[in-house]
């Protein structure tokens, strides 16, 4: 199968609204009503606890990570995870199935890099979980998170030239999707997160 298949693939796969689904399957709540308005892991901890918040990033983790995966089991070589990862992330931001009002590109970036890189991902979640502890918000510790993956990939793998463009193309969406997040932290109303 060609590249170009697999890419509408994931971009189906990234499209599925597992925040969506959760919330109006067991909560009858569409969480974009609530909170920050956002189809993701952090709205949907805020909106419905913490059992709906975990399953809802491990879901949207691992619509990256097998969307990358899926070409390789197919015989093509791992370079050829980036691109279909890429599509899938675009779906989970842009989901058909959701009226394209999905998510921020975390999780779903960090599942294409749990695939393609995993010390990299460890890396990265340890700059989002400090981030995270020192300044309690979700949105900047996801910005950190991107802007960290860049740095990474180019100290790391300065030769793997497909890896630094995707990576950052991976941290624009990241940092793009977060602009109301920004504005916010900029006027002192972002909230932070209370447990910890
Ligand atoms: O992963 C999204 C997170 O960084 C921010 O989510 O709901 O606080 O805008 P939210």
């Amino acid at each position: 199968i060609g590249i170009a298949l697999f890419c509408v693939l994931a971009y189906l796969l990234g499209s599925i609204p597992s925040g969506l689904i959760v919330g109006k399957v067991f909560y009858n709540k569409d969480i974009r009503q609530y909170g920050s308005g956002n189809l993701g892991g952090t709205n949907t901890f805020r909106t419905l606890g913490v059992k709906a918040g975990i399953s809802v990033t491990l879901a949207d983790i691992l619509k990256g990570t097998l969307a990358a995966a899926l070409p390789t089991l197919f015989g093509y070589d791992d370079l050829n995870a980036l691109i279909p990862g890429m599509f899938a992330v675009i779906g989970h931001m842009y989901p058909i199935f959701a009226g394209f009002r999905g998510g921020k590109a975390v999780a779903t970036s960090g599942g294409v890099l749990l695939f393609y890189a995993p010390i990299m991902f460890l890396v990265i979640f340890v700059i989002f979980a400090v981030s995270l502890y020192l300044t309690k918000y979700v949105s900047l510790s996801s910005i950190m998170a991107g802007i960290g993956a860049i740095t990474y990939s180019l100290l790391s793998s300065p030769r793997d030239i497909p890896l630094i463009i995707i990576v950052s193309i991976l941290a624009f969406f990241v940092i793009y999707r977060h602009r109301a997040n920004i504005k916010r932290i900029v006027n002192k109303t972002e909230p932070k997160i209370k447990w910890l």
